[in-house]
């Protein structure tokens, strides 16, 4: 019976810990760099709570755009955003916290930074939807197949803030 408790505490335990270690892909797309809005934008998800747990700065090659928005391949839209997503250097990066995909999507607002909330970084810093300055994943699947196309295993850091306790409840 105590054994049977002290199991169960734990497993409840592990469960949260596992749901605060959820990990989402984040992008400053070409706009959101050219127009000095780096700092602006990792500043919110740093408020918020979320850990940055990688990041890097890079000119993204074509093709590995055309692998991480394959599943729009057919769409209309494909060639202009694949060339929108080259015309200059990106910011890839992993957030870690609960709920990091979901709540991450929220922050971002609507697609169409036109019906994006104001509030959200595209409700606040952009217009059209060919510019909409940060991508985000949709779902823990999808987070994690960019977060394996855009990061080495060795590039995600596993790190505890001194602050976690501040954050998260026991
Ligand atoms: P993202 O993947 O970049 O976070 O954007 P999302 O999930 O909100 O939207 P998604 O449907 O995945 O579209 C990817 C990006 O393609 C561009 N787009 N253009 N011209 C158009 O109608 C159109 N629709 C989408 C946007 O840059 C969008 O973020
Ligand atoms: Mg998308």
């Amino acid at each position: 019976m105590v054994i049977a408790t002290v199991l169960a505490i734990l497993s409840l335990f592990s469960k949260s810990m596992a749901a605060a270690r959820e990990r989402t892909f984040l992008m400053i797309k070409p706009d959101g760099v050219q127009r000095g809005l780096v700092g602006k934008i990792i500043k919110r998800f740093e408020q918020k709570g979320f850990k940055l747990v990688a990041m890097k700065f890079m000119w993204a090659s074509e093709d590995l755009l055309k692998k991480h928005y394959a599943d729009l391949s057919a769409r209309p839209f494909f060639p202009g955003l694949v060339k929108y997503m080259n015309s200059g250097p990106v910011v890839p990066m992993v957030w870690e916290g609960l709920n990091v995909v979901k709540t991450g999507r929220v922050m971002l607002g609507a697609t169409d930074p036109k019906d994006s909330a104001p509030g959200s970084i595209r409700g606040d810093l952009s217009i059209q939807v060919g510019r909409n300055i940060i991508h985000g994943s949709d779902s823990v699947e999808s987070a994690q197949k960019e977060i394996a196309l855009w990061f080495d295993s060795k590039e995600v850091v596993a790190w505890k803030p001194d602050t976690e306790a501040w954050v998260y409840e026991d």
